[in-house]
């Protein structure tokens, strides 16, 4: 008996200490949200000045090359501060009701929006999708999300390649929806790709790449009780399979 309650005090005290640990996790998240968003207004208010002093500004002066590296850099702090705040908005996504759409449709839909960067870059897309059965119980904006980080990651992985192909596989296995999305891109250096899911680790160009992209990615996809694995062979190219719960399989 006495046993008995040791044990549930011992519980309850764990309980308590995840439960006020989650709670500090969520005031920070709130505190660096309100920081970043502050940031975001002001770096914008600094980028309408500098663009407003570059109009009237001529080419020839030397002092556009100063106003050209400011605007340069401003642009580059605020997809910073639009990455984080993305980040942290994944956590409380508490808005958008999960619903059941199938990612075929989601897939189509980013390929729509990244289109004309598809076309003038030459990319082939070959996609194979079964008929019907690719429903799962989703948050379809944060899953597009997923799915468009991961194509745009592809698109930019294939800038420099010969081969230009983008392969979209969806299958049934078992319980889960399968979507594989396969490039013949660069390619990922063996001691980056254990860092690749890290918030903040980017191998791209300074100003081109935040790192949170798939950080961001990786937080969706736990959310929906999933799994998103990456191999990649430099200079061959880099396959994602994500793994989503089908419909049938949530019960
Ligand atoms: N398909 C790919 N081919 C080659 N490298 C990739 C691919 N996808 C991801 N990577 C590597 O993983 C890193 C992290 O990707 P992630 O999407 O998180 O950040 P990012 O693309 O660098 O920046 P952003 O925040 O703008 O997405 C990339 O910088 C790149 O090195
Ligand atoms: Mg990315």
């Amino acid at each position: 008996m006495f046993q008995e309650k040791e044990q549930h005090n011992g519980d309850l005290k764990e309980s308590q200490v995840k439960r006020i640990q989650s709670e500090k996790v969520a005031a920070s998240d709130i505190m660096v949200a309100s920081l970043a968003h502050e940031l975001k207004n002001g770096m914008t208010s600094i980028l309408n000045f500098v663009q407003y002093c570059l109009n009237s500004t001529s080419k020839e002066d030397k002092r556009a090359t100063a106003l050209l590296g400011a605007e340069r850099e401003t642009k580059r702090c605020i997809n910073i501060v639009r990455d984080l705040l993305a980040y942290l908005r994944v956590e409380k996504e508490g808005e958008e009701a999960p619903q059941e759409v199938s990612c075929a449709v989601i897939i189509d839909r980013v390929f729509k929006a990244l289109s004309s960067r598809i076309e003038k870059e030459g990319v082939f897309i070959i996609q194979h999708y079964p008929e019907e059965i690719s429903k799962v119980w989703m948050k379809a904006g944060s899953i597009e999300l997923v799915f468009s980080n991961i194509i745009t990651n592809a698109l930019d992985a294939l800038e420099k390649s010969q081969k230009k192909e983008i392969h979209v596989d969806i299958q049934r296995e078992d319980k889960f929806i399968q979507v594989v999305i396969r490039d013949s891109g660069c390619g990922i250096a063996r001691k980056n790709l254990a860092r690749i899911f890290e918030p903040f680790f980017s191998s791209k160009p300074t100003g081109e790449g935040t790192g949170l992209g798939l950080s961001i990615c990786e937080r969706i996809i736990n959310q929906h009780g999933g799994k998103i694995i990456c191999e990649s062979k430099l200079g061959t190219g880099t396959k994602f399979k994500i793994l989503l719960p089908s419909k049938e399989g949530k019960g």
